[in-house]
């Protein structure tokens, strides 16, 4: 449960999406399930505790929180925090799963021949599979009411003079521009700028979709906007195949006669940028690649940023991936928060920000959800944790729930787990078990065996005992509904993997040497992508050797602390092509295995190529 329910400042007319144009509003806006956003509105901003994971450099305001966006928003609104600044890139309903590469390292002893022959890697050698990151497959409802109430509560941490630019694209956008101008004000959206890019394919029956939209709205009628800061030369753009004039400093300009005044265009002159942008997509071999599937290009919010903030305020990317926003909000002088569902967005923007020598803290939603890398992940591994679960369903049983379980007393039993990618499923109220016990097992008429008890999982309830007393009061059938805390099955959902080091001393310094490493969870996913090689006429097969460091990504010992917020006191991280960053300094070398500090070290954490982070005392 939340510790509390943070209250909307302001809460909207009932039956949401309501414009000041009701007839518009009735015919065009009322969809699906408009009503439980209300419920939610009203209920306020579920506000969970945050655990600091890790202070990075100095102490400063600048924050990476990783959990959802709503609870960011919580966090924000009670420690009084305001955002001058925000982007959102969240997922486009594009139907689209999202998958990061993940590569497997050089062996030290092997990197140590490689570096001996100075033969030059590839990136084409290298070997990788795949993993998800999150999804992206929403019914359109379903998103624009969990849209909605993210934008709401993002507007009750926006200062009086902010301005919040959400980037989407032709999937959905036009639908979030309603919404927007509800939940802003019609009267405060200021662009709609097109991003216009040229890569990916061409179609031929239709024209090619290359632009993003990018909706910009501000808090009031106030808000900053430096047109000098993003002023683009005027070019030799010509009005009318205007001819070219010089004036007497060799100037060249184009001249336009209007209302007897002769006005002058010069070449050389800054002007505001149109809300056509051109900027292209990160190339394969940009170094500001960070290989997350959606990353957006550092110029792209360059502009954004040096147009609608000043030094000193504050940044916030909601949906922060790669972490793009924070870098260039932390380049330019501004502070920044950043906040992300993902482990991998953390640990990317985490990293990310070191190597900008950037400072930080790292903060984590308690919501009592023991994720699995992120939402999407889990649901996959969720199947497997639920006894007897089988997610392929008889005729009959809709796609409601999650699977079912059969057993010798009750037969065919249908259980119902939460979607995690969507926090509007999360909490199980009075309105989301009346759907079930009035709508959903009315349906099993059609089933053609008798179902005599579901299960309902949930990850946070309002009231328990509230809930079994409106099951019993409201259910019409003999179906007994049993309520469960799928809590519970998540707490197993994440097996640590496992390390065998050294620690040597020699007076001066102190050298951890990993003498082994395993996971049982990228073994297994190793083991599936070479059995899928098999198959193939030239599968190119992945290989481990014994002490499996090829599958460390990343090693820290912390000398200060031995318990609580990590201090990384030194750190390593092996790129995909093998070579070391120290420190957050990108370096030619090789990883030798080891890691050294100038005190004794406390704690050491590994994290693996998948991004599964342990922690180990270190006697
Ligand atoms: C399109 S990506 C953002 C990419 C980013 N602009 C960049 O340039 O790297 C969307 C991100 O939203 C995150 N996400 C999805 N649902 C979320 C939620 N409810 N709260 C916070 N982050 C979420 C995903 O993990 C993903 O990293």
């Amino acid at each position: 449960m939340p510790i509390r329910y943070i209250p909307y400042d302001k809460v909207p007319v009932k039956g949401q999406a309501i414009l000041n144009n009701i007839t518009r509003s009735q015919r065009l806006l009322s969809y699906k399930d408009n009503d439980k956003v209300y419920e939610r509105i009203i209920r306020g901003i579920p506000y969970y505790e945050l655990k600091e994971l890790e202070q990075v450099g100095e102490k400063s305001e600048n924050l990476v929180i990783r959990g959802e966006c709503l609870s960011a928003c919580a966090y924000l609104k009670e420690q009084n925090i305001k955002i001058d600044l925000v982007y959102i890139d969240p997922p486009f309903a594009s139907g689209a799963d999202y998958a990061k590469k993940v590569y497997i390292r050089k062996n030290p002893a092997l990197a140590e021949k490689i570096k001996k022959a100075e033969q030059k890697m590839d990136m084409e050698e290298l070997v990788a599979f795949e993993e998800k990151m999150y999804g992206d497959i929403w019914s359109k409802e379903d998103y624009l009411n969990w849209m909605y109430e993210n934008l709401m509560a993002i507007k009750e941490v926006m200062s009086d003079t902010a301005s919040i630019y959400v980037h989407l694209d032709w999937h959905i956008g036009h639908y979030v521009k309603i919404l927007m101008d509800e939940v802003f004000g019609e009267e405060n959206f200021r662009n709609e700028i097109v991003w216009h890019y040229q890569s990916g394919g061409r179609q031929e029956n239709l024209f090619s979709k290359k632009h993003d939209n990018i909706y910009f709205y501000s808090k009031s009628d106030k808000w900053i906007f430096n047109s000098d800061d993003v002023g683009e030369l005027r070019g030799s753009e010509k009005r009318n195949n205007m001819k070219k004039e010089f004036d007497e400093n060799g100037r060249a300009f184009v001249s336009i006669k209007s209302n007897g005044k002769i006005y002058k265009y010069y070449e050389d002159e800054l002007i505001t940028p149109a809300d056509v942008w051109n900027i292209s997509h990160i190339q394969q071999k940009d170094p500001q690649r960070v290989d997350y599937a959606t990353q957006k290009p550092n110029s792209l919010l360059e502009r954004i940023i040096k147009a609608s903030s000043n030094k000193g305020m504050i940044v916030a990317d909601f949906f922060g991936g790669s972490g793009v926003t924070a870098k260039v909000a932390n380049d330019l002088g501004r502070r920044f928060i950043h906040c992300d569902i993902g482990i991998n967005s953390i640990q990317t923007v985490r990293d990310r920000l070191k190597e900008a020598k950037a400072d930080f803290k790292i903060l984590e939603v308690q919501d009592g959800l023991n994720l699995f890398r992120n939402p999407i992940q889990t649901m996959d591994k969720l199947a497997s944790l639920i006894d007897g679960l089988n997610t392929k369903k008889p005729e009959g049983i809709n796609s409601f729930w999650f699977g079912t379980i059969t057993n010798s007393k009750y037969g065919t039993i249908p259980v119902y787990a939460p979607d995690l990618r969507d926090s509007t499923k999360k909490v199980l109220d009075i309105v989301a078990i009346n759907e079930v016990i009035n709508k959903e097992i009315h349906n099993f008429d059609t089933f053609n065996g008798e179902v005599k008890k579901v299960i309902i999982y949930y990850v946070d309830i309002i009231d328990i005992d509230e809930i079994e007393k409106f099951i019993k009061d409201n259910n019409q059938t003999l179906i007994e509904v049993e309520l469960k805390d799928l809590k519970q099955v998540l707490d197993f959902v994440v097996v640590d993997d496992k390390v065998e080091f050294n620690l040597n001393e020699d007076g001066l310094f102190y050298e951890v040497e990993i003498e082994s490493f395993y996971s049982d969870r990228l073994k297994q996913k190793i083991d599936e992508y070479n059995s899928k090689q098999a198959l193939k006429a030239n599968g190119s097969y992945i290989s481990i050797s014994e002490n499996g460091l090829e599958l460390v990504e990343y090693i820290s010992l912390d000398c200060t602390n031995d318990s609580g917020a990590w201090q990384s006191d030194s750190e390593i991280k092996i790129d995909k092509n093998g070579f070391v960053s120290i420190d957050g300094t990108k370096t030619k070398e090789f990883w030798n295995g080891k890691i050294s500090s100038n005190t004794k070290p406390k704690r050491l954490k590994i994290r693996n190529i998948a991004g599964d982070e342990i922690i180990v005392i270190i006697n």
